[in-house]
């Protein structure tokens, strides 16, 4: 249950024109960036407000091609469908050569967004070849014996990510399943069953906070710890991570309407992620403080999380009726309070590139990407603005 409702229902909802308005002007600040890096990709974080060319191949090459998607279906311009089938089709020829292009599990956070959007947006089905592909390889990070999915590190040969899960692998699946259906192949959805059943044992505890990473024994199959990557230690809350688990299940759900426990964990997810908000509704990059006075906050993360809500209030399983209302209400304020304090930046801003300003990418691990730009909270700011604008017609690529 959310505690202190008002507290997140001070504001209106964003109404479909004022949806329209907000992504106008992320189609200026996307022109700057096109007038700049022409069809290249960029890299995950800014760099003092200003993103820079990608120098590698990261787990967020996708993100700002679903944006380019979007813009397209947006506003028609065939500029944008250009540079989105480039770097669709740059997105293929790593999927193209398997484990050694897809070197993780974030197939579906490159593949979803680029191969399944372009799909979408256009129909053309020659995109959907780097989502199979891409679903192949991921399939193939499914440790029988443990039953889940390695997220990192060389499959078959000891290192430190051996027998590893993270919670972050939930918004991957859907790919799985999507391409599971395209092929009618139930071993990915019998992947997909097995992994997320085993990490709801494990990567969410009794009080539904959540551990970013958890250990199983390669040999035995049995699981051992939680341990964390990004979060501040062990045991705290990652804001990112709860965030992962708000929007991943019920978008496991879609596939797999069977699965109610989907549903009913994300919900508890959300209620402990809201409650532990401070009263400006941004959160810190990890909840374990005593006080959020002085702590680096993580609005990039707050997209996800409104787009969990809504995903969550697809189904009438989940709230009571008064409860939807109030909970359409809360999504909306999310997104509010990044807008209404300074967290947006807007085209009038020319001296910075991004769109949701005090983002970051990893706090304790060589303090990247902190207070900057990141490219998924770009993006998830335009699949929410979308989801509003477009309504009933709205297009999800995941
Ligand atoms: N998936 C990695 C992250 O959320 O930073």
């Amino acid at each position: 249950m959310v505690l202190e409702k008002e507290r997140f229902m001070q504001k209106s909802k964003i109404t479909k024109e004022e949806a329209k308005d907000l992504l106008l002007e992320v189609r200026n600040k996307i022109d700057k960036l096109i007038e700049k890096f022409g069809n290249n990709f960029i890299h995950t974080c800014s760099q003092s407000g200003k993103y820079i060319l990608a120098d590698d191949f990261e787990w967020t090459k996708g993100f700002y091609t679903g944006i380019l998607w979007y813009l397209y279906k947006f506003t028609g311009d065939k500029k944008y469908f250009e540079i989105a089938d480039w770097q669709t089709n740059e997105l293929l020829k790593k999927a193209r050569l398997g484990h050694n292009g897809i070197q993780n599990h974030d197939a579906g956070f490159l593949y979803s967004l680029s191969s399944v959007a372009g799909y979408k947006v256009t129909g053309d089905s020659k995109y959907l070849e780097g989502a199979r592909l891409a679903a192949k390889t991921l399939s193939e990070r499914f440790i029988p014996n443990c039953g889940v999915i390695q997220a990192w590190g060389k499959m078959n040969e000891k290192n430190i990510n051996s027998g590893r899960i993270i919670i972050d692998t939930w918004m991957n699946l859907p790919l799985l399943s999507y391409v599971g259906n395209l092929e009618n192949n139930s071993n990915y959805q019998e992947i997909v069953r097995s992994h997320l059943e085993k990490s709801l044992k494990t990567l969410v505890r009794k009080d539904y906070t959540t551990y970013h990473t958890y250990y199983f024994d390669t040999n035995s199959g049995v699981s051992l710890y939680g341990k964390t990557h990004q979060g501040k230690n062990d045991e705290s809350m990652w804001a990112r991570g709860q965030s992962w688990g708000i929007y991943g299940l019920p978008l496991n759900y879609k596939y797999d309407q069977t699965k109610d426990s989907y549903l009913k964990v994300a919900k508890n997810l959300l209620d402990v992620f809201l409650n532990k908000l401070p009263s400006d509704l941004v959160c810190p990059w990890d909840f374990d403080f005593s006080d959020y006075k002085d702590v680096t906050k993580d609005a990039g993360t707050m997209p996800i999380v409104a787009l969990g809500i809504l995903e969550l209030l697809k189904y009438d399983n989940v709230f009571t009726t008064e409860e939807r209302k109030d909970y359409e209400l809360i999504a909306h304020n999310l997104i509010r309070a990044l807008i209404d304090n300074d967290y947006i930046s807007f085209n009038n801003a020319f001296w910075e590139d991004g769109l949701v300003r005090h983002s970051v990418y990893s706090h304790n691990i060589n303090c990247r990407g902190v207070n900057e730009f990141c490219l998924w909270g770009d993006y998830f700011y335009v699949e929410f603005l979308m989801k509003i604008y477009e309504e009933d017609e709205a297009i999800s690529f995941w």
